[in-house]
């Protein structure tokens, strides 16, 4: 239990953690990963290099500085990370690693204002919110063990390489040892942690299961990314470096993007490749809900799994809508009113700025935010947003 003063002090630091967030983070990480080069192994060096993963932190350390005597608030965004942490293989010794340089870089950016007092709060504090993260986690080690999974990784080899388009490449990935594989929720994903040639540390990504549960194969649809881009480091290994026959390590899987159990009509709207959890929940729909699916693409060229959506879309006589920004520009509230009732649920996946379009769009049409249920490809920017 925190100290009311202890508890005082850390809201009102606040104000000046929202000032100096990023810069405290961004040296936060170069100290750690200074002293504890063991770590590249867990971070994604592409998210590093934009930025992207000293945001999510400096917001979700914000958020918990302004929840602290209410912690129980924070847990449903907590629950977003610590699936991603689960799917990594973060432990709990790893937490003091991330406390210890988290408080050193607070001291270093603050100066003489980050008084002995302000420090010891901040320790504390910390400290019951890697517990809230530590406890979490441990349940979802212990969930994932169950029925068939595993705690950390398992090499499972890959069966088939199957190419969808210029871009995109299904592989099929199946035990060694003819083990059975644990049941999944369409929407999830599992992470990847490969040794790319040349490089001295792992690189881990989260691919979305991508097709329906299936105890003798894991899908995973893969989007070349552009090379000069590290993200495609990874993405580029896979399509040239990985070949049928060889082995890569999986985590169970894990996330909470996952269809919803109602009879509400269902609206998906997809950009890109945010297109594959989507395909996996539609494929995973039995008829009578009615449904609706927006595929946005660039172009022709770019569209995704256009027969397997089109496919059980007639199974399940839904209408499919395939549109493309190169010709008709982003998506308008025009292309969505037509489909969207008072109960629609709307399951929005793509970049950023693109599900920012639509989760206006869908609030402009009156949705409640409950019924409007979106996934960043990325780090989710803020605990609020999760
Ligand atoms: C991802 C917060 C502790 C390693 C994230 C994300 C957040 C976050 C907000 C982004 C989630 C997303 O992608 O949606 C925190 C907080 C922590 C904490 C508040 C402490 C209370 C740790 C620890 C480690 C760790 C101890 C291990 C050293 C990672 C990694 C990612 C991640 C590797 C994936 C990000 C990437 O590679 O781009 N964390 N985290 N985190 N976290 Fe943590």
């Amino acid at each position: 239990m925190l100290s009311q003063q202890t508890i005082d002090i850390i809201k009102s630091t606040v104000p000046v953690l929202e000032q100096h967030g990023v810069t405290i983070t961004k040296t936060f990480y170069s100290n750690m990963f200074q002293k504890h080069p063991e770590l590249l192994n867990y971070f994604n060096r592409a998210n590093q290099a934009r930025g992207r993963q000293q945001t999510a932190l400096a917001n979700t350390v914000l958020a918990a500085a302004k929840y602290i005597d209410n912690l129980q608030a924070i847990v449903p965004a907590v629950m977003q990370i610590a699936h991603k942490h689960r799917g990594l293989g973060i432990l709990p010794e790893h937490y003091p690693i991330v406390g210890e340089n988290l408080l050193g870089a607070i001291k270093e950016v603050l100066g003489d204002a980050a008084t002995d007092e302000i420090i010891n709060a901040w320790a504390e504090a910390f400290g019951v919110i890697a517990d809230v993260f530590i406890s979490i986690e441990e349940d979802l080690y212990k969930e994932a063990e169950k029925d068939g999974g595993w705690r950390l990784f398992k090499p499972l080899k890959v069966a088939r390489k199957v190419k969808e388009n210029d871009m995109v490449t299904s592989f099929y990935l199946v035990p060694e040892d003819g083990s059975t594989l644990p049941d999944f929720k369409a929407g999830q994903y599992i992470t990847l942690r490969v040794k790319v040639p040349g490089d001295e540390y792992t690189s881990n990504r989260h691919y979305t299961l991508s097709q329906p549960s299936n105890a003798n194969e894991f899908r995973i649809s893969v989007k070349r990314e552009d090379a000069v881009d590290p993200q495609g480091v990874v993405s580029n290994y896979l399509h040239e470096g990985v070949n049928e026959g060889d082995l890569l390590d999986v985590s169970a899987p894990a996330g909470l993007f996952t269809l919803e159990e109602n009879s509400n009509p269902v609206l998906f709207v997809s950009g890109g490749i945010g297109v594959t959890p989507l395909n996996s929940m539609l494929q995973a729909m039995e008829l009578g809900r009615p449904v609706t699916f927006i595929q946005c693409a660039r172009n022709e060229k770019a569209v995704a799994f256009k027969e397997q959506v089109s496919k059980k879309i007639d199974e399940l006589n839904g209408s499919y809508r395939v549109l493309f920004s190169d010709v008709t520009g982003y998506v308008t509230k025009e292309d969505l009113a037509p489909f969207v009732k008072e109960n629609t649920e709307v399951y929005v996946c793509g970049p950023a700025p693109f599900m920012q379009t639509v989760i206006s769009i869908a609030h402009d049409l009156d949705l409640p935010s409950e019924n409007i249920h979106f996934e960043f490809f990325g780090p989710a920017m803020s605990l609020e947003a999760a």
